[in-house]
């Protein structure tokens, strides 16, 4: 349960909140938290930008069944719903946000359910015409836009059906609109019935009950603060309507009975500031002629203390003295005389006077001086005893058990004396207008019999800062009434769940019973008031404190006793509490005058003053509760009490509604300052409240407020359950649907006819439904795309996979080439570098041969020499060295054996000495002879080893010549082998350049035989093209030839043909063409134009040139005139014997005959054949032979002159030419010739000539009188078009007859014949009568015909649906609650073309004139777009964009058949209505767009457009018109607010131009076969 009713509250979910200003103010839902127990939603107010937080927890929640989430917005579908009832939430700010938005769009009028609410818009609004009273007429109230005439229509039609009377409520505060409404109300009535808007269709009763109007508003009305027009009193008039008969059917206004409540009586006394009196005395002051000014002592209206204490004395915008001629006119018309005014308007101004009395304070009592003029006024005026009025004005007497004491009265206490008096005459001057209304009004008293509408306008539910006992009665009469409505509507509910067998009980009702007890229950405060009323100490004091006593316990739980203060108490009402003063309650309750002043009044000599205050008893005794036992005595008791009073009239009142069927009104003041479609939500919301709009709702939200057929719910929901639950059978589909998504039991009931849901049921279903649909769209949007994607991809890939294989053959190629060529390339390089690298190396080798030979050479030269220079060099050496080793070696051994000769001198010397000494020592010398012996060999072993070295050198040097000697044989060697390998590389090359060589050649011979090959191929083509083409030029020839040989024989006339052909289409386009610019043109181009477009007619009219206006036009003219005139004449003269007019000329004429020998004569007819068959060869052979043809001829002069002035030769023509005339049938395979159709009017004017050629003119005239009269009884019964369209030709013809005869007769006169003047004047009377019954039969059968389509239009050209592609529901909205399903006949479109077909035919083939023809047509068309948009207009949930498109194609049917049927000038009365459709269908979404709509539909007002784009009904998936754009065109039409009109004058229909007469070359003497007029063929036969 707690998800269920939290599920809806998703993101995006929109919500209301409650706002001081606005009242209610939308949020979207931004976030939710569900958190254990706790619930946080947070939304987001766009209006404002601020946030809101709504936090509560599951537990609080569930212990409200939550009710306290916040109201949920309904669905966009729902917005601006005519009915509140069919809102799924249907709560407080649902309702308020409805009302606006339709106030918004100017829908001043909102059903709710069984109530109307009217909104009051402050300003002209063209919806009240008697074009729109007429289009509510007999439609049913779920039929059009929701309006007062829907309530009072279907009052009024189930007053007649169901033979019960009804009443209508009409309730709201100050200002809301109810007097407006009532008026209207009653004014329908007055008017619907006589068809005519005009006041010439208002009867003189009905003018009467109109009357009574300003009579109770000048009278009863004043100026408040609230409204410039206030009824002070509350007003039931019942409006009497004849029964209805078998012969008159029709039921119309036959009186009316008023009752009156609670005149406010105060205000004749005292105004607040800135409020006035009662209107009449203004009036009075402002508008009486000078003399009765004077005579009542009138001057302006400030010069009266009764009506200068508000300050103002004039309303803007309203003329006083022009009001009390109204007033005055008003007052005869229900049958009030002069002199009776005159006495009413002398107690008004006595009144006036009286307020002008001054009372002076002498001491403590008071005075009113001698000379007051104002006193000698008003008690001259009054017809009072001067004395007597004064004393007791200033003195009051007291009656106790014993005597009765006189006591002064002080200044204060005399002057309310003086006002109650003042006050209690008007009041009584007050009933007795209204009780002689009523007896004026009603005055057949047959009242038991009659059926009566009653219409209640009474202030409602008021609650002002101070309540008083006004107040408190008003507040009470409400209780009273809003407990009778609960009632009802609880009844009908329960009567709509009993019939449906549902299961329900109705869980708290909020009942107002213990309220009403409160107040007029036994010793409930009424009772206490007059009690206390009665009591002659009583005191506002004391009755308070009884009243706390009584109620103020704690089980009174609609009594409530101030916190402060001990003079107020508090009644909780069904709308609010209110606190009432108790100020002034015993005084305003007992409200009388004392008995003495009553006697002094009484003994008036003015007759008519004590008649006034004389009726006073009757009507009060009957209503005086039932007298108090125990309680007599005291004089106050002798009168009831106003509270008494009061109670007893609304127990009547209550009664009387009780009996009848109820409709509810409620008007709604939108604000305070009385601007216009201004929206105070505060102030609306407390209104409804107050007028239980509300509480109604409460009431049926506690059953199962949503329902719907099975077949409307299945024909909506079916897409919620899957195809195969589909079953045709409404019921168990609607079972399978609910079962699938209701989930919960007590959600919904299944009635026998309805399914019924509980509150928010739909809206749910509408999500769902919304879902889904959403889920399918996007599911075929996604394959669609799908499909066109893959096709599109597959091309796209076919393409992409051509593109790349061309590509790639492509670079395949070059790539395949690029590689052969760089092949071919690396061989001839590999090639060439072979060649060059071994031409290089070879030189190369070459080149390091020959230098390493030559190297060698000069190497081992060099080494040959250096070994031969080292052998020399050696050789030398070894010389040198031996040369020198000798010298040095002889020379040292010299210097050594110098040396040593010396050293051995100086040895020897020494040793001389030594050996001298020595000689002594031989030992020394022998030591050294040694040492030279070891000398010597040392030196011998060193020259051994030189020796040796020299011969290993020596050796040496032979190896190395040995090495240079292989060296040498080495180079040779290599050298041969070089030059046999260049050789053989030579030789290899060659080799592979010749083979390339012979590759390439064989390529180019390949691709040589290639071309040549393709080149043939291409001849061959060129062969076979040219062969074709020379084959075919052939066969043309020969067609050629052929046809050739065919047209020869025709010539050219084919061409002549078309030739003439393209001629008429030019001339049929320039036709067109100058038609629609006549549009624009006036009335008298129109009839221009028409002379202009019948050039093809049989007697073509004078050509129009120029801008002088055609003669023919201007004969016309007058001729018409002098035929009006007739017209009137014979009209009134008509009008004052009996209403049908055919029957004027009945009388005087001869009895018509019976039916019986009506039907015998055909009969006889047929057995005269065979004299019939004589007499017309006779007529034939008279007619063949000359004037003068012999004695025969005489004999027959003087039998026809015999048969002229008999009497049968006038039974005759009227009996069989014209009563009993076989029409001759079209028929489709024979065409009737003139001759045959005309022959009537021949025959008629034929026997005429002859009347006037034997001077018969009077016979003549008696003959064509009596004529006339029967074609006018036959013609005007309008039973076959047949007969119309016959006798509007034939009487044509006679007038175009009469003309020519007196023409002749007129040139015969000239050229001197005998002076004719009688049969010239009666041929000019036979002419006007002609005249004038052509144009009856004229007017006559258009209005027959216009009644046979007037049923066949709104089918045919509205609801006709041809197309297709564009069905709508019949059915707009979601459903209508109360609507029954559509059942009205079905005309297509097709029916409406045949109908107009068959006429257009018949006249064809009557040869009816061909303007006539087309005025017939052109009128019949007319009536056509005009009703179609009319209807239009003022269709609820209908105007669709599908309709739009359906209905621009059932016009241009129209259309098409106007210009294929000749008649394209029709097409003009079309155009609003197309252009009403095009609107439907042209884009509506932004200023832009309204721009367009404006320029394309130039003919439409912008009243119209607003009401026709404010009628604009957004279908599924189509976005409703925003605000914003309703205001942009709301704005357009206030401009032009005065020429708008709403609808098209659906009466204002073009005179008939008759078509002036043509001459008659002949008169032909036809007589067809079958005809049997001996006496005629006689007459004409003569001739
Ligand atoms: N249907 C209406 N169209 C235009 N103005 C309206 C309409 N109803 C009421 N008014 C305006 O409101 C004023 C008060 O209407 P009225 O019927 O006298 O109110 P109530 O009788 O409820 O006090 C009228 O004078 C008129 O200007
Ligand atoms: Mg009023």
């Amino acid at each position: 349960m707690a998800e269920k009713a939290l599920e809806v509250y998703t993101r995006g979910t929109e919500a209301w909140f409650p706002d001081e200003q606005e009242g209610w103010i939308m949020g979207k839902l931004v976030s939710k938290s569900v958190e254990g127990d706790n619930v946080k939603m947070s939304f987001h107010i766009d209006a404002n930008g601020k946030d809101v937080t709504y936090e509560s927890t599951l537990p609080k929640l569930a212990a409200n069944k939550f009710a306290d989430l916040p109201p949920l917005q309904n669905p966009p579908a729902l917005d601006g719903i005519d009915d509140l009832a069919m809102l799924s939430y249907l709560h407080e700010p649902a309702v308020l946000h409805n009302i606006r938005l339709r106030y918004a769009q100017e829908n001043i009028y909102t059903y709710s359910g069984i109530v109307l609410i009217a909104m009051n818009p402050f300003a002209k609004v063209p919806i009240y015409g008697s074009d729109i009273m007429r289009e509510y007429s007999g439609k049913r109230r779920d039929e059009l836009e929701p309006h007062l005439f829907a309530v009072a229509e279907e009052a009024y039609r189930s007053m007649i059906e169901d033979k019960k009377n009804q009443s209508i409520i009409v309730s709201g505060e100050s200002g809301a609109g109810k007097t407006q409404s009532a008026r209207y109300i009653m004014r329908y009535f007055a008017t619907v019935e006589s068809g005519n808007a005009t006041t010439a269709g208002v009867s003189e009763v009905e003018q009467a009950v109109l009357a009574t109007n300003p009579i109770m508003e000048a009278f009863g009305n004043s100026k408040t603060t609230r409204n410039d027009n206030s009824s002070r009193f509350g007003k039931y008039m019942e409006i009497l309507f004849s029964t209805p008969t078998p012969q008159n059917p029709s039921v119309r206004i036959t009186g009316a009975k008023i009752r009156t409540y609670l005149l406010e009586r105060s205000r004749l006394i005292f105004q607040p500031a800135t409020e006035r009196n009662y209107h009449i005395f203004y009036q009075l002051c402002a508008g009486a002629p000078a003399a009765e000014r004077k005579d009542l002592g009138l001057g302006s209206w400030d010069s009266f203390f009764y009506l200068n204490q508000g300050g103002t004395g004039t309303i803007p915008g309203v003329d006083d003295a022009a009001d009390f001629v109204e007033t005055s006119k008003a007052l005869s018309d229900v049958g009030i005389s002069l002199q009776t005014q005159w006495s009413i308007f002398k107690i008004c101004a006595a009144l006036l006077h009286i307020g002008n009395i001054k009372i002076e304070a002498k001491r403590d009592e008071a005075q009113i001086p001698d000379n007051d003029a104002a006193f000698a006024m008003a008690t001259q005026l009054l017809g009072v005893d001067e004395k007597e009025f004064k004393k007791w004005i200033t003195k009051k007497q007291i009656t106790t058990r014993s005597e009765k004491i006189v006591t002064n009265l002080n200044q204060y206490q005399a002057t309310i004396g003086r006002d109650s008096v003042a006050k209690f005459i008007y009041s009584m001057l007050f009933d007795w207008l209204v009780k002689v209304i009523n007896t004026n009004l009603s005055r057949e008293e047959v009242l038991a019999t009659q059926r009566f509408i009653g219409v209640l306008d009474i202030y409602g539910f008021e609650h002002f800062k101070k309540n008083s006992f006004e107040q408190f009665c008003i507040n009470y009469a409400n209780e009273k009434l809003q407990q009778e409505f609960n009632a009802h509507v609880f009844k009908l509910e329960q009567e709509e769940y009993i019939a449906e067998k549902i299961n329900w009980s109705f869980i708290d009702f909020n009942d107002n019973q213990p309220c009403i007890d409160l107040i007029e229950g036994k010793l409930g405060i009424l009772d206490l008031l007059d009690e206390e009323s009665r009591l002659p100490s009583g005191a506002d004091a004391s009755l308070i404190t009884k009243l706390y006593q009584r109620f103020g316990t704690a089980q009174q739980k609609f009594f409530e006793k101030p916190r402060f203060g001990q003079s107020a108490f508090t009644i909780k009402h069904y709308a609010t509490d209110v606190t009432y003063d108790i100020d002034g309650f015993i005084e305003k309750n007992k409200d009388t005058v004392s008995d003495e002043q009553m006697a002094v009044l009484n003994a008036s000599e003015f007759e008519f003053l004590k008649e006034v205050i004389k009726i006073e008893e009757e009507p009060k005794l009957e209503v005086t509760s039932p007298p108090r036992p125990g309680r007599a005595g005291g004089s106050s008791l002798k009168k009831p009490t106003l509270g008494t009073i009061f109670k007893a009239s609304l127990v009547k009142l209550m009664d009387t509604i009780r009996q009848t069927e109820v409709h509810y009104i409620r008007c709604i003041k939108p604000n305070m300052a009385k601007a216009a479609f201004q929206f105070e939500p505060q102030m609306v919301l407390q209104q409804l409240r107050a007028c239980g709009v509300l509480e109604t709702i409460r009431i049926s939200c506690a059953g199962y407020p949503s329902r719907a057929t099975f077949a409307d719910f299945a024909d909506r929901y079916y897409l919620l359950v899957p195809s195969k639950s589909w079953v045709p059978d409404p019921k168990n589909l609607t079972v399978s649907i609910v079962n699938k998504v209701i989930s919960e039991e007590d959600k919904y009931q299944m009635g026998l006819t309805k399914v019924f849901f509980r509150a928010g049921q739909l809206a749910y279903l509408e999500k769902l439904r919304s879902e889904r649909q959403r889920a399918c769209v996007i599911l075929i949007q996604k394959n669609v795309r799908r499909a066109v994607y893959r096709r599109r991809y597959l091309r796209m890939r076919a393409a992409a996979i051509t593109i790349q294989t061309a590509v790639r053959g492509w670079l395949a190629r070059k790539l395949y080439k690029g590689l052969r060529e760089t092949h071919a390339a690396i061989i001839i390089q590999r090639n060439v570098r072979t060649w060059l690298s071994r031409k290089r190396y070879q030189r190369l080798r070459d080149a390091v041969v020959k230098i390493q030979s030559t190297y060698r050479m000069a190497v081992a030269k060099a080494q040959a020499q250096a070994l031969r220079r080292l052998n020399a060099a050696i050789k030398i050496q070894k010389t040198y060295r031996g040369y020198r080793t000798r010298k040095w070696y002889k020379q040292t051994k010299k210097r050594l054996v110098l040396v040593q000769a010396c050293v051995r001198r100086r040895q020897a010397i020494k040793e001389l000495k030594v050996l001298k000494a020595e000689a002594r020592s031989v030992g020394k010398l022998k030591e050294t002879n040694y040492k030279l012996e070891g000398k010597v060999v040392e030196l011998s072993q060193a020259l051994a080893a030189k020796n040796e070295e020299n011969a290993r050198i020596l050796e040496k040097i032979a190896s190395l010549e040995e090495q240079v000697k292989s060296w040498r044989e080495k180079y040779e060697k290599a050298e041969t082998t070089g030059k046999s390998a260049a050789a053989q590389l030579n030789e290899g090359s060659a080799e592979l350049k010749q083979e390339l060589q012979a590759l390439k050649q064989e390529n180019q011979g390949v691709s040589k035989e290639n071309e040549k090959l393709t080149g043939m191929l291409k001849k061959r083509d060129d062969q076979i093209a040219k062969l074709e083409e020379s084959l075919s030029a052939h066969k043309e020839e020969v067609n050629k030839l052929k046809e050739g040989a065919r047209n020869a024989a025709k010539h050219e006339d084919p061409e002549v043909v078309s030739a003439l052909k393209k001629e008429v289409a030019t001339l049929r386009d320039q036709m067109a063409r100058l038609l629609a610019g006549k549009y624009r043109a006036d009335r008298v181009a129109d009839a221009m134009l028409a002379s202009v477009t019948s050039p093809t007619s049989d007697h073509p009219t004078p050509r129009v040139n120029g801008a002088i206006s055609p003669p023919f036009a201007l004969s016309t003219e007058t001729s018409r005139t002098s035929v009006t005139a007739q017209i009137e004449m014979d009209m009134a003269a008509a009008a004052a014997k009996a209403r049908p007019r055919r029957h004027s000329f009945v009388e005087g004429a001869p009895p018509p005959t019976s039916p019986g020998a009506e039907r015998a004569a055909p009969v006889a007819a047929r057995k005269n054949r065979t004299s019939i068959m004589i007499d017309t060869s006779l007529g034939a052979n008279g007619i063949a032979g000359p004037p003068s043809a012999g004695a025969g001829l005489v004999l027959q002069t003087e039998r026809s002159v015999r048969v002229l002035e008999d009497k049968a030769l006038e039974e005759e023509i009227i009996d069989a030419l014209v009563t009993n005339l076989r029409i001759p049938l079209p028929s489709t395979q024979t065409v009737a010739t003139r001759k045959e159709i005309f022959f009537p009017a021949h025959l008629i004017g034929s026997t005429m000539v002859q009347l006037l050629r034997h001077d018969l003119a009077g016979r003549m005239l008696g003959l064509m009188t009596n004529v006339m009269k029967a074609i006018q009884s036959l013609t005007m019964k309008f039973e076959d078009d047949y007969v119309s369209a016959f006798w509007l030709s034939n009487c044509y013809e006679l007038l175009c007859v009469v003309r020519t005869t007196q023409e002749k007769e007129r040139a015969a006169r000239r050229t001197g014949g005998p002076d004719a003047g009688e049969a010239e004047r009666s041929l000019e009377k036979v002419r006007n009568d002609l005249d004038y019954l052509l144009i009856e039969i004229y007017h006559g059968w258009i209005k027959e015909l216009k009644k046979r389509l007037a049923n066949m239009i709104v089918p045919a050209v509205i609801e006709n649906q041809s197309l297709p592609g564009y069905i709508c529901k019949q059915s707009g909205g979601l459903w209508g609650k109360w609507g029954k399903s559509s059942s009205s006949s079905q005309f297509t479109i097709e029916q409406l073309l045949n109908f107009l077909s068959k006429l257009s035919k018949t006249m064809r083939c009557y040869y009816m004139e061909d303007s006539m023809t087309r005025q017939i047509l052109t009128e019949l068309l007319r009536v056509i777009g005009v009703s179609a948009f009319n209807h239009l207009l003022m269709r609820k949930n209908f105007c669709t964009w599908k309709r739009g498109v359906q209905i621009q194609y059932n016009v241009s049917r129209l259309e098409e058949w106007c210009t294929s049927h000749g008649i394209a000038e029709a097409t003009l009365h079309l155009q609003q209505l197309l252009q009403a459709a095009k609107l439907l269908t042209l884009n509506k979404t932004s200023p832009q767009d309204i721009e367009t709509i404006f320029d394309v539909c130039f003919l439409l007002n912008p009243t119209q457009i607003k009401k026709l784009l404010s009628l604009y009904y957004a279908a599924d998936f189509d976005s409703p018109l925003s605000p914003e754009l309703l205001k942009i065109v709301a704005s357009r039409a206030v401009l032009n607010e005065k020429s708008d009109v709403l609808l098209l004058d659906l009466e204002q229909s073009p005179d008939f131009a008759k078509p002036s007469p043509r001459v008659v070359e002949t008169i032909e003497r036809f007589v067809p076969a079958w005809m049997s007029l001996p006496n005629v063929a006689v007459v004409v036969g003569a001739n």
